[in-house]
């Protein structure tokens, strides 16, 4: 009985075993593709009665008919079928049921290897779109939030202890690099996705003499893939996408770990609106920030599929095989949680107020400005070496005194170098310390306002 069903049936006469059609289908996950399955199908269609290979009424009857399913999939009266195992076959067979003859032709010149290379390629073109105006949008957040704190000033750390202060809008544009190049990757992976695998069919090309160049203008595909057997088995731009996915969220988890700890009760440098954190089912004083800390978890599954489709593809013989069926699953988990991620973790932003007083604090704290102190000695014709040395043991004298560098008397300093003087203050502060590192891609406010200029002019461009 099911066997009857199936458009590939003809050569077999036992029925599929059930296990085997529980195992081998994909329409559970690869409904998704309807959309891009059907947009396909018709630019085929069209093209085929271009080339007369089937009458404009039948492209015309054909095109109606896949309309008229995409709307019942979008109602929810469509009814998917696990015997017609994938979304091409399920489609295919409602539209010869709906339309009878023309449907029965809508798969010439066609298989489906070339049909789900296309049809994931759209989709992928699509969400490579949608998590870069994703990542716009966190830019954006991001931007706004550093406009107010270019003149905040924090400890900016190496190996987490205290190292140089700096401006707090200098370390969000450091962020707002990272995405950069996220949004850069994606871009440039785009460009290999948006390459067209129809003709090429099952793997060897087809007699019949398709326009590709057609089919590939009404996709607005950059162009028609150069080798079949290339075009119905290459996922490497599924791996690009995870690759550039696995960046996006590992970049996020540096980003969701620095709030995290900013959050903590040692840190306080900042506070999380409490529509973006959670409470202790236990400890009624806690309020945790579990969206920066999801997110931080959700690297993993992203990085995870990555490996996935790396090990997928790995020794795979040319052309298709059926093992790419695997690729679906992965690649959409990819796209769902990176795009969630991003939605979340963007919209927390603004509701995260900046405790500039704290962090000024902080940075009094560590001995932040003791670089500044050794690079005044230099300008007094000291050897770094040497200037090296003798902020060392200032530091160990302030540290044993329990005083910040700035607290030293003149003499103090003067005990360890004769040549200081007492303009020596104003490289001991914190501002004197931000403003002099001026120099293009350097923290001082004046040039972290320009940097700040550069990026929001780079992002409505
Ligand atoms: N569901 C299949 C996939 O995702 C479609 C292609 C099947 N092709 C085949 N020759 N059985 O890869």
């Amino acid at each position: 009985m099911a066997s009857s069903k199936k458009p590939w049936g003809g050569r077999f006469t036992e029925p599929t075993n059930e296990l085997v059609e529980a195992f081998t289908e994909s329409i559970s996950f690869d409904a998704r593709l309807y959309k891009q399955d059907i947009q396909g199908s018709i630019a085929h269609s069209k093209m085929l009665a271009s080339i007369d290979v089937i009458s404009e009424s039948e492209a015309q009857q054909i095109e109606n008919g896949l309309l008229a399913i995409a709307e019942q999939i979008e109602a929810g009266d469509f009814e998917w079928s696990t015997q017609l195992e994938d979304v091409h076959m399920n489609i295919e067979a409602r539209l010869t049921d709906a339309i009878g003859e023309a449907g029965k032709k809508l798969h010439t010149g066609r298989s489906r290897n070339d049909q789900v290379a296309t049809d994931i390629r759209l989709y992928m073109r699509e969400a490579a779109d949608d998590v870069v105006a994703l990542i716009h949008t966190l830019q954006r957040n991001l931007l706004a939030a550093a406009d107010n704190e270019i003149d905040t000033i924090l400890p900016g750390f190496t190996h987490l202890q205290v190292a140089q202060p700096i401006s707090l809008a200098h370390h969000l544009l450091a962020w707002n690099e990272m995405l950069e190049r996220d949004v850069e990757r994606l871009q440039d992976c785009r460009r290999r996705i948006n390459v067209m695998p129809l003709g090429s069919a099952a793997l060897a090309g087809t007699s019949f003499a398709l326009d590709r160049d057609l089919t590939c203008e009404l996709l607005a595909f950059d162009r028609p893939s150069r080798n079949s057997l290339d075009a119905v088995s290459d996922r490497d731009f599924l791996i690009e996408f995870a690759a550039a996915a696995s960046l996006i969220m590992m970049h996020l988890s540096r980003m969701c770990e620095e709030i995290i700890l900013w959050a903590s009760e040692s840190y306080k440098f900042v506070d999380i609106g409490d529509a973006f954190c959670t409470g202790s089912s236990i400890m009624p004083q806690k309020k945790n920030p579990d969206i920066a800390e999801i997110v931080r978890g959700k690297s993993g599954r992203v990085i995870g599929n990555l490996q996935a489709l790396l090990v997928l593809m790995k020794s795979q013989p040319l052309a298709y095989n059926r093992d790419n069926q695997e690729d679906k699953e992965p690649i959409f988990d990819t796209v769902d949680t990176v795009a969630r991620s991003l939605q979340v973790f963007a919209a927390m932003i603004p509701s995260i107020r900046f405790n500039s007083e704290t962090m000024y604090q902080a940075a009094l704290k560590g001995y932040a400005t003791a670089t500044d102190l050794a690079e005044y000695l230099v300008r007094l014709q000291v050897p770094f070496r040497d200037a090296h040395e003798i902020v060392g043991s200032a530091v160990h004298y302030a540290i044993e005194q329990g005083k910040p560098l700035s607290d030293l008397s003149l003499s103090e300093l003067q005990s360890f170098g004769a040549m200081i003087q007492d303009d020596v203050y104003d490289v001991l502060t914190l501002e004197g310390s931000v403003n002099a590192r001026s120099h293009f891609g350097g923290t001082a406010p004046a040039r972290v306002r320009e940097a700040l200029a550069a990026a929001k002019q780079r992002l409505s461009s």
